[in-house]
């Protein structure tokens, strides 16, 4: 009887198959294909594309179990997108360009960086002084910064203020912008020094992880908005290991993105991830 007993979630999404885009690749040649769907950080993307040294991990991002010293990525396989993923932990964004397309390093950035950087365009975008501003259009303006404090202490009154001062005449009037400066004031208040840490470099792809702040849109938020309460209560144990992936930035090899012997991709001219073909891993 259990058997049955299955979430609406996984009865309206047929399972992630990832090899089925391997097949697709060879079957059709002259075809670029990119893969869509449950790929959650740019470590799993690096994987997928083949640029992890080891083959282990190559397969294990594939969700590969055999003949597994056999497999090659096909050259026609162009890219991974990330939904779901970029949007719950927009950090993770932060050296794409280094880990993807092989860019030099970006400049140390800081959650402060990210968010004086879109303030910035915010003030431009939405000067002060509009009186028919409303609630949908300054909620837009700041949503990417949502999730910027996804697993981190700060990270509710962060978006509580946001939520607050988007729903004040007074404020909207003033503009998306400055309810990003106060709503990192609050976050400041809540967790000193947090908007000054450096921001980790990607990690080496972990089977099995799911990234902080994750929220399976599908399955709705309940379980994660627990998960993620619980995970607040980690926080001290959390800061302390994204320090150590800092520290550790300069040296160990086998935790770290920056080898690995795949050609880098070409870059989209939409600079995203995703190609010109964009089949499922579920083989649509
Ligand atoms: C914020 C967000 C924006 C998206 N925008 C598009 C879009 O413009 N076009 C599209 O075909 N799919 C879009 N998707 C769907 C994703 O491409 C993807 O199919 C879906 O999120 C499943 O992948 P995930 O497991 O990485 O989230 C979007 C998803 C998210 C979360």
């Amino acid at each position: 009887m259990a058997q049955w007993v299955i979430s609406s979630a996984e009865s309206e999404y047929p399972p992630l198959i990832y090899p089925r885009v391997l097949d697709l690749c060879r079957e059709f040649p002259d075809l670029e294909f990119s893969l869509n769907g449950g790929v959650n950080d740019i470590g799993h993307v690096r994987s997928l594309l083949g640029f992890e040294e080891s083959q282990e991990l190559r397969a294990q991002a594939w969700g590969l179990d055999k003949d597994v010293e056999n497999f090659s990525i096909p050259s026609n396989f162009h890219g991974a997108m990330i939904g779901r993923g970029a949007m719950n932990t927009p950090v993770m964004l932060w050296d794409v360009d280094h880990q993807i397309y092989h860019e030099d390093p970006p400049v140390q950035a800081t959650r402060r960086s990210l968010l004086e950087g879109y303030r910035d365009y915010l003030q431009d975008a939405y000067p002060p002084g509009d009186t028919d501003r409303s609630v949908g259009v300054v909620h837009m303006a700041v949503k990417p910064t949502l999730g910027l404090f996804a697993g981190l202490r700060g990270n509710r009154a962060y978006r509580a203020t946001l939520d607050t001062l988007t729903r004040d005449k007074t404020r909207r009037l003033e503009g998306p912008a400055h309810c990003l400066e106060e709503a990192m004031r609050a976050v400041e208040a809540a967790n000193p020094g947090i908007l000054d840490e450096p921001l980790a470099p990607t990690q080496a792809f972990q089977p099995g992880k799911r990234p902080s702040g994750d929220e399976d849109v599908a399955a709705g938020g309940g379980k994660q908005k627990q998960k993620q309460e619980s995970k607040e209560s980690n926080r001290g144990k959390k800061r302390k290991a994204a320090q150590q992936q800092v520290d550790e930035a300069a040296g160990d090899a086998s935790t770290q993105c920056t080898g690995g012997d795949a050609e880098a991709p070409t870059r989209p001219e939409s600079c995203t991830l995703s190609s010109s073909v964009d089949v499922a891993g579920s083989a649509v």
